[in-house]
C-alpha cells in the first residue's frame, strides 16, 4: 500500500500528467484539495472509490484517512493543485506518514506559474533581460515569511517574480517593487489559469491595482512581475545560433 501525492496541475483536467491520472484511475481512495483541484480530475477514480474533498478537514483527519486505507491495504491518491512541492503542505503529511511507517511517493504537476506563462504565450527567461524566476509569496495573517525573504531583496536582482497567495496584498507588493522596478514595469495578474473563468489582467506597477479591483479578483491569482513581460527587444539565445556548436551540433 502506498500514498501517492499527485500534482493535479493548475485546474484544467487535461493538464494533469499521464502518470498522475493513471494512479488516480486505479486508487480505491482519493483525497483531493477541493479548493483548487477540479472534480473532473478525481471523477476518473474507479467505481466505488472513496473520494473525499479534504478542504474542510484538518491534518489529523486527513492522516487518519490515510492510516485507515493503509490498514485496509488500499492505495491512496492524494491530489494537490499545481505541483505539490510548491505551497502544497505535503511535508507535514509525509512527516506523519514517516512516523506511521506508511510508504508514499510523489508525482509532479504543472505549476501555476508555468500555466500562466503558457496562457500568456511568454517566455519568463529572456536573454539579456532576466534569466531567473523567483517563486515566492508574501506574508499573510496565517503564514509569516522568514525574516530575510522579502520582495525588495529579490527585486534587487532584477529577476522575474512569480508571487503566489498575495493578490490581497497587492498594494504592498506594488509599494515594495516600484522603487526597484519602476512604476512602468509590466505586471500580469493571472486568475484561475486554465479554468473556464480564467482572467489575465495586464498592466504596470502603476495601474495594476485598479485593474484587479475592477475585475473583482480576490483569490487564486498569481502575480507575475518583470521586464520579460514587455514586448521588449531582446537578443536571440545562443542555443540555436548558427555559429554556436555543441555536442549535438558539432562544427562541420
Ligand atoms: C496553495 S498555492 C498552490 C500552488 C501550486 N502548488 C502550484 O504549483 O502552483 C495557491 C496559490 O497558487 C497560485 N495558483 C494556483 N493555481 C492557480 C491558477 N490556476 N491560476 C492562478 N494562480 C494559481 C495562486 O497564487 C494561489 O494563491
Amino acid at each position: 500500500m502506498t500514498v501517492h501525492f499527485i500534482g493535479a496541475g493548475p485546474g484544467a483536467a487535461d493538464l494533469i500528467t499521464v502518470r498522475g491520472l493513471a494512479i488516480i484511475r486505479r486508487c480505491p481512495v482519493v483525497l483531493y484539495a477541493g479548493s483548487l483541484v477540479p472534480p473532473e480530475v478525481v471523477a476518473e477514480a474507479p467505481d466505488g472509490a472513496r473520494i473525499l474533498d479534504t478542504a474542510p478537514l484538518h491534518l489529523d483527519e486527513i492522516v487518519a484517512e490515510m492510516a485507515r486505507a493503509h490498514q485496509a491495504g488500499q492505495d491512496v491518491a492524494r491530489v494537490h493543485s499545481g505541483d505539490p512541492s510548491l505551497y502544497g503542505a505535503i511535508a507535514e503529511q509525509m512527516r506523519r506518514l514517516d512516523d506511521l511507517g506508511i510508504p508514499y511517493d510523489v508525482t509532479p504537476g504543472v505549476p501555476a506559474f508555468a500555466a500562466a506563462a503558457a496562457a500568456l504565450k511568454h517566455e519568463l527567461t529572456l536573454p539579456g533581460i532576466s534569466q531567473t524566476i523567483v517563486l515566492t509569496r508574501t506574508a499573510t495573517r496565517s503564514s509569516a515569511m522568514p525574516e530575510d525573504e522579502n520582495l525588495a531583496a529579490y527585486a534587487a536582482t532584477g529577476a522575474t517574480l512569480a508571487i503566489h497567495l498575495s493578490v490581497t496584498n497587492l498594494a504592498r507588493v506594488v509599494r515594495d517593487l516600484v522603487p526597484l522596478y519602476g512604476a512602468d514595469c509590466p505586471v500580469v495578474v493571472a486568475y484561475r489559469v486554465s479554468w473556464p473563468d480564467e482572467k489575465l489582467i495586464r498592466g504596470t506597477l502603476a495601474d495594476i491595482r485598479d485593474a484587479v479591483k475592477a475585475a473583482g479578483i480576490t483569490r487564486t491569482a498569481l502575480i507575475l512581475v518583470g521586464r520579460v513581460l514587455d514586448e521588449a527587444v531582446f537578443d536571440d539565445s545562443r542555443l540555436y545560433a548558427a555559429d554556436h556548436h555543441h555536442v549535438l551540433r558539432p562544427k562541420a
